[in-house]
């Protein structure tokens, strides 16, 4: 029998190469793997942060599912799905609360840091700080026996097994413990050298044309000590050179190039645009294509969400009957 994983991405609009080599490509290499594949538009997720404003949340959810789309997500294979409408997730986060102490919910690293990162707003509302009890309802609730998650998720997911242990302790065995399938990703800088980020303003987009990919290229920070062609430089900490890593199979080489003075940064960044440009273009040209179709991501959503809500429905019934909230 198939094991299911899961895996959800909160709906931000158009991904960048940080989205894509950070989750989406390791998405791509399970879903052509033999297990069962979930992929949810963390709708809900997102309203943690963003309550206020909800106007972009569908050309958003629109936007990144073209992405997945276009990068290969394939919705014969997988079930691609959106949580708010599996109301079973809603459900089960609601259950699960009444088992989660507040202590365990509080010493959550992401959950301090947001709170200071976003402190202009107000965020510190009850479905915040739930915000991981919805995912562990995400998780459980289709059985996942694992969860790509990059390394910012991992108390997450140490949360969601503690939650399950928990519940399997109180009312008996209906839970299985999800394990973080954690991948090695390359690290993929932003334009000027810090973390990818569509609020920084440093990012490229995975569906950029090659118009676009040289403007952003161009921009690029580099070894500013590197002056003169002929300059020695350090590939370290140069963003150029971290895409080189990606999408140059022969990154080693310009490495020393780049050390020993042997090539400019200007040739270097053209070098790149040649590697970068036969990659992106159809991923481009593929969403181009897709977003003609009237409806498409609206479909599939529907038929996702359908099998979702079947496979959602058994669990929660099943957690439902343990706790004695089936029928008197
Ligand atoms: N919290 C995850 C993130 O920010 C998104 C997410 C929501 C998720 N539910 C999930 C990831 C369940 C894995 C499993 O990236
Ligand atoms: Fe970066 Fe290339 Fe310039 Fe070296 S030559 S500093 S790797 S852009």
């Amino acid at each position: 029998m198939k094991k299911n994983i899961l895996s959800g991405m909160r709906p931000s609009g158009k991904l960048h190469l940080g989205n894509y080599w950070g989750a989406l490509h390791r998405w791509l290499e399970l879903q052509n793997g033999g297990d069962q594949c979930f992929f949810m538009v963390a709708d809900l997720h997102a309203l943690t942060t963003g309550y206020e404003d909800t106007g972009s949340i569908k050309s958003n959810i629109e936007e990144m599912v073209l992405d997945w789309l276009a990068a290969g997500l394939d919705p014969e294979k997988s079930v691609i799905f959106q949580q708010s409408r599996v109301p079973e997730h809603a459900e089960l986060a609601l259950l699960l609360s009444m088992i989660t102490p507040l202590g365990w919910l509080e010493r959550i690293p992401t959950y301090k840091e947001q709170l200071r990162e976003l402190s202009g707003r107000e965020i510190a509302t009850h479905g915040f700080l739930g915000y991981p009890v919805l995912q562990a309802a995400d998780i459980l609730l289709y059985k996942a026996y694992g969860v790509p998650v990059g390394e910012d998720q991992l108390s997450h997911l140490e949360l969601c097994q503690e939650i399950a242990r928990r519940f399997n302790h109180i009312y008996g065995p209906v839970f299985q413990e999800p394990k973080a399938l954690l991948g090695q990703t390359p690290k993929v800088p932003g334009l000027d050298g810090r973390k990818m980020s569509k609020s920084y303003g440093n990012a490229v987009e995975l569906t950029e044309t090659s118009e676009g990919l040289w403007q952003k290229i161009s921009r690029m920070y580099t070894d500013p000590q590197k002056i003169r062609a002929n300059d020695p430089g350090h590939p370290e900490g140069c963003v150029v050179y971290a895409l080189h890593k990606i999408y140059n199979s022969q990154s080693a080489v310009r490495e020393t190039e780049c050390r020993e003075g042997r090539i400019g940064c200007v040739a270097c960044k053209k070098h790149l645009l040649s590697l970068m440009e036969p990659a992106l273009k159809p991923l481009h040209e593929k969403r181009a294509e897709l977003a003609k179709k009237p409806n498409l991501v609206r479909d599939v959503l529907e038929a996702g969400n359908e099998k979702a809500h079947q496979a959602a429905r058994t669990t929660l019934d099943e957690a439902r009957r343990a706790m004695n909230l089936d029928p008197i």
